[in-house]
């Protein structure tokens, strides 16, 4: 079968909510970042066959199919399409998962894949709360009985499920500070994040921002023991331990391996596996455990063999009950730090989850990587690179 490879991951710094990048219009973020992968790499914008765009909040600035728009903010030309995606946190890991597909499939060539989310501007949860009628519908409803709950009730159940500790909560939020304060000190991202312009507030200058906003530095656990529970009185989960509300917007190119030669572009990895399952939606979080089984069988490989891991920090609790079914080595996971330090743009995350993932295993000669993440609804997606 024909392979599908990434030449090139770009990502946007992670603003936090009205932060760095509260100014910018989700199309124009989603635009610049498009722009900047494909200077990068040299393509001219009438061989990309689609722009296929991960958004999670599709109302408002981000509604009409933000697909389109971003490229032709892009400046691509009109001839050239773009796809909205909603697999809820999971939409642009899906994003990249259609691309390379449908390049194995011979169906399409060059395909730019990613996504975008201002939480700022278009906030999390608006979509259910403006109507038009309500989500879900009645005959969903009464299947699971009234029980479908907010996120961060299932991190919750999450945690008591797998009986984890708030300390052990705590001590994964403390780590992912560590480490992407350390992946920034180090230059790590330097590679994969494109600089965007932003006004100071206080002076009115327009200044240049390369850096992921989130990290707080100096996490202990015992800072974060201080903090209240935030989705239940007598809870475990916290701001401390949850993702953060962030904007940001992240893009790959993926193409035909046969065409990155032809065009004489140096592939950084390839697509080689792919997962997508679903779980129970009350519990909801819990499907990157299944995901991550699935796409390791179909690939024929075991947890050990993958040299770097990006698992989405949605919830510690999420990280801590994937870790104990899997028995990964935590050393190998989020290297350079997760949502709960770098942030959450949801739409987004999916393509920053995998820019971080290919531009670590680049940089430590990893063979093999995974990405899973958990998605509204009680869904998952798992990937499996190959570094090439
Ligand atoms: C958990 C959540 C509700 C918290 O929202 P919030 O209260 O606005 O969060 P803030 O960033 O203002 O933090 C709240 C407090 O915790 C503190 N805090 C957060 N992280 C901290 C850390 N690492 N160390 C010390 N204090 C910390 C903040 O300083 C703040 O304190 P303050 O009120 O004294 O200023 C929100 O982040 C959330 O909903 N996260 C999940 C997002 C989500 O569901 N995504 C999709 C599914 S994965």
């Amino acid at each position: 079968m024909r392979s599908a490879v990434i030449v090139d991951a770009v990502r946007s710094p992670i603003g936090r909510r009205n932060g760095i990048l509260k100014g910018w219009h989700p199309v124009d973020l989603s635009g610049h970042v498009i722009r900047a992968l494909l200077d990068r790499v040299g393509v001219e914008g009438g061989q990309v066959d689609d722009v296929i765009w991960g958004c999670v909040s599709q109302t408002g600035e981000q509604t009409g199919n933000i697909g389109r728009f971003a490229g032709l903010a892009a400046g691509l030309p009109d001839e050239i399409p773009g796809v909205a995606i909603d697999r809820q946190c999971g939409s642009s890991q899906q994003a990249v998962h259609f691309a390379a597909q449908a390049i194995m499939a011979g169906a399409q060539d060059i395909v730019v894949a990613g996504g975008v989310e201002s939480m700022s501007r278009i906030p999390m949860g608006i979509t259910y709360s403006q109507g038009p009628g309500q989500a879900f519908g009645p005959m969903v409803m009464d299947r699971y009985d009234g029980r479908l709950v907010p996120q961060g009730i299932s991190a919750e159940m999450m945690a008591e499920k797998w009986g984890v500790s708030r300390t052990r909560l705590d001590e994964i939020s403390t780590d992912s500070h560590a480490r992407a304060a350390r992946a920034i000190d180090e230059g790590r991202f330097a590679t994969q994040i494109v600089p965007v312009e932003v006004k100071d507030e206080e002076t009115g200058e327009t200044v240049t921002a390369d850096t992921d906003q989130g990290v707080r530095r100096g996490t202990t656990v015992e800072t974060l023991a201080g903090l209240k529970p935030a989705f239940k009185e007598d809870g475990l989960i916290t701001a401390g331990n949850s993702s953060q509300i962030s904007d940001g917007a992240a893009a790959l190119l993926v193409v035909g391996e046969d065409v990155a030669e032809k065009m004489g572009w140096t592939p950084m990895a390839r697509v080689t596996h792919f997962s997508v399952v679903g779980s129970d939606p009350v519990l909801m979080l819990d499907a990157p455990i299944p995901a991550t089984f699935k796409v390791l069988e179909r690939a024929g490989l075991g947890i050990d063999d993958m040299g770097v891991i990006e698992l989405n920090e949605a919830f510690s609790s999420v990280v801590a009950a994937w870790l104990i079914e899997t028995g990964a080595d935590w050393e190998k996971v989020n290297p350079n730090g997760g949502a709960i330090a770098l942030g959450h743009p949801l739409g987004a995350s999916g393509a920053i989850l995998m820019t971080r993932l290919v531009h670590e295993m680049a940089r430590v000669g990893a063979r093999y990587g995974l990405q899973s993440m958990c998605e509204g609804g009680g869904t998952a997606n798992g990937t499996i690179l190959e570094l090439v």
